[in-house]
């Protein structure tokens, strides 16, 4: 299974965001993870299509955009047609789970499903079978900078039992609070995805993805 490194562009520096997407593609990192915030779901407010749309041609690498909102069913449609490759829906933020994902497929995008750190894994059971990618959270969503709960380990285990259970070669993404100093752990315990905001863009973009693709290629 390939080891992914997804920059989160939440902490990217935006007076020269082109620039610095470019930087992590040239140092192997395959996705650009694009935290959408509704101030509803989470308590803040990040960017949306537009923005989406803006920086789409800028890079190749796959759009994996994370909907931090409320009843995303409504914007599924719209996500896909401003660029995102991959639409990550949170179980607590739809009114009707199996529709949501069935809808982003339909759109031609793959389907993710996300869990916030208090949420059970086997709240995931249902819907396995319908997403190319789970999400596990390893802070409360809503903001960059935040340290890693460590709690999260035992969940990306616990997934990655689920997933082999039902045969299922869905990915494990996680997302919050992960450097190189923790990402060991989190690859150990199963992942394969891995979303970093801070750990890329706080100082040289390219020398920290360079970093951090160095230890997903060997582990
Ligand atoms: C938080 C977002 C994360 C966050 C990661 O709600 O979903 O993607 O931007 O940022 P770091 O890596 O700084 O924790
Ligand atoms: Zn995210």
């Amino acid at each position: 299974m390939e080891m992914i490194l997804a920059p989160s562009i939440l902490a990217a520096d935006f007076t020269k965001l082109g620039e610095q997407m470019k930087e992590t593609e040239r140092e192997g990192a395959q996705y650009i993870h694009f935290d959408v915030m509704d101030g509803k779901f989470v308590p803040s407010i990040s960017f949306g299509m537009p923005v989406l749309a803006s920086i789409r041609n800028a890079v190749d690498q796959i759009f994996d955009v994370h909907l931090m909102i409320e009843e995303p069913i409504r914007y599924v449609e719209e996500f896909q047609k401003a660029g995102a490759d991959i639409i990550t829906v949170h179980l607590e933020a739809c009114s009707d789970v199996k529709a949501t994902l069935e809808k982003i497929k339909a759109c031609g995008a793959k389907a993710a499903i996300s869990i916030c750190p208090d949420t059970p894994v086997a709240e995931l059971e249902p819907y396995v079978e319908l997403v190319d990618m789970v999400l596990i959270m390893s802070v409360h969503p809503g903001f960059g900078g935040q340290s890693f709960i460590p709690s999260s380990l035992e969940k990306i285990r616990e997934t990655r039992a689920l997933l082999d259970r039902v045969n299922s070669t869905a990915d494990i993404e996680v997302d919050g609070g992960i450097y190189t100093t923790n990402v060991r752990e989190v690859l150990e315990a199963g992942a394969n995805v891995i979303v970093a905001g801070s750990a890329i863009f706080r100082g040289d973009a390219a020398e920290n993805t360079k970093n951090m693709m160095e230890i997903l290629r060997a582990y």
